[in-house]
């Protein structure tokens, strides 16, 4: 066998890969700041830092599909798989005109990131198709779905990469995407996706699971901070599966949810809103606009409310630096995916104000989605009390590793959250080595 010395490589590695440039590089852009900012932190494992800025493969797919009126229409869609040293992929599927590619890979990476630092055995994926479903009738939704599922069956599997519900996917999207792998593999496979109905393998708790994950960190950080949750008050954006499982949870807790906005409108109440009866009007009208029991509030006002708590729980870039020094709340919880940009990030910081980032304040979805994992491939299905007892448990542990390490390199929470995940990440990739 002949020697082998290492060496600088003859052919230095682009920075960038050739569909990407520079000057547009989106979400991915905003993922590899905090990358730049988590790297003196990694110790040895810096030399292994630039697998994190390469998804390991990305997958564009044409969905065609006949629409209703006879025509042909054909969408773009996606799965990025970002890193799969711990296992396999896992993340949603989005479907929304806007979604872009650079969108799809920060949101698999940002997967990576949470998978890990709540520690179940994952790597990041995320899929995305671009259209607006509100357009579609459902058969013709149906048709996407199954078409999108086939054309990505290539890279998805129950013990390769499993999706799962994002922004406008659901239960019975879920439901089509595993019939559809289950048709094309010939054996009926409920593991190939998550957050399916519990009629076809999908797990208690699962729906109410991200919001409960926001509480939980809520919680902790309020005990760490000395604030005292019983009359706190809280503003919610976004009152749907997150939002409106968070408001509920702080309400039963004794906090007052003092404002809240969606689509709809945006209303507030300053001794608190009854959450029962709003959660119940949303449900009968599709948001909050026109709720009894509240005034309206000019939506740029709501910023601005005064409040101890704040949960973004609708959209990507929603706290910026037009809206971040007019915050009041001593404490954010990212409910929703990105919600605070990076330029108010350090507003947010400069104010003293703490946030409770995304990848990790969001993860209890994922956690959940991995105890329906685990449930499908035994066939053996838990309670709703433990399902909740072991959420709460992960959830707890992993957010006090992360507060440690803020404590000790006295950074944010978010830049601990990477440190820990990153860590996790990198390590693995160690461990296994390059193959061949
Ligand atoms: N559902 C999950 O398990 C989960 C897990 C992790 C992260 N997230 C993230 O949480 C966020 C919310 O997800 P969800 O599942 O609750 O969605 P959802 O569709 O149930 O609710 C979205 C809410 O946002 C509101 N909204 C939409 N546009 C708005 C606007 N322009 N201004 C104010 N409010 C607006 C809607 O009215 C609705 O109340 C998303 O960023 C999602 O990626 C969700």
């Amino acid at each position: 066998m002949s020697s082998f010395t290492p060496s600088t490589p003859a052919v230095p590695t682009h920075a960038l890969p050739s569909y990407l440039q520079a000057e547009h590089l989106g979400p991915w852009g905003t993922y590899l700041q905090q990358v730049e900012r988590v790297t003196p932190y990694l110790g040895n494992l810096s030399r292994w830092v630039e697998t994190l800025k390469r998804p390991k493969r990305i997958l564009i797919v044409d969905v065609p599909i006949e629409l209703d009126n006879g025509t042909i229409a054909h969408f773009e869609g996606y799965r990025v798989q970002h890193n799969l040293s711990r296992g396999p992929g896992k993340g949603g599927v989005r479907f929304h005109q806007d979604v872009t590619l650079s969108e799809v890979m920060a949101l698999s990476a940002w997967m990576s990131i949470k998978n890990a630092a709540v520690n179940v055995p994952y790597g990041g994926a995320k899929g995305g198709v671009r259209v607006d479903p509100q357009t579609l009738s459902r058969g013709e939704l149906e048709r996407l779905t199954r078409r999108y599922t086939s054309e990505i069956g290539l890279l998805i599997g129950p013990s390769k990469d499993i999706p799962a519900p994002d922004v406008n996917t659901n239960g019975q999207i879920m439901a089509w995407m595993m019939d559809t792998y289950s048709m094309n593999t010939g054996a009926t496979a409920t593991g190939v996706v998550t957050g399916k109905p519990v009629e076809l393998g999908g797990s208690l708790g699962r729906v109410e699971a991200t919001g409960r994950g926001v509480f939980t960190v809520g919680v902790e950080a309020a005990r760490r901070t000395g604030l005292v949750l019983e009359g706190a008050r809280v503003a919610v954006q976004g009152f749907g599966n997150v939002g409106g499982t968070a408001a509920k949870l702080f309400a039963e807790a004794g906090a007052k949810v003092v404002a809240v906005q969606d689509h709809t409108g945006t209303i507030c109440h300053s001794s608190g809103l009854d959450v029962p009866a709003l959660l119940a009007h949303v449900k009968a009208h599709g948001g909050v606009g026109g709720f009894a029991g509240a005034e309206a509030m000019a939506p740029a006002d709501f910023w601005g409310v005064a409040c101890d708590i704040l949960i973004p729980a609708a959209l990507e870039g929603q706290i910026t630096q037009d809206n971040a020094a007019r915050i009041q709340a001593k404490l954010v919880i990212e409910g929703a995916n990105g919600p605070t940009t990076p330029e108010a990030d350090d507003i947010l910081h400069d104010k003293g104000v703490l946030v409770l980032p995304d990848v990790i304040a969001n993860a209890g979805g994922v956690t959940v989605s991995y105890f329906e994992w685990v449930q499908d491939f035994s066939s053996f299905f838990w309670s709703e009390d433990e399902i909740n007892a072991r959420l709460v448990r992960i959830m707890k542990e992993a957010f006090d590793g992360v507060w440690q390490v803020a404590q000790e390199h006295r950074v944010s929470l978010r830049t601990a959250t990477f440190i820990v995940a990153c860590t996790r990440i990198l390590r693995a990739r160690e461990m296994r080595g390059l193959y061949p």
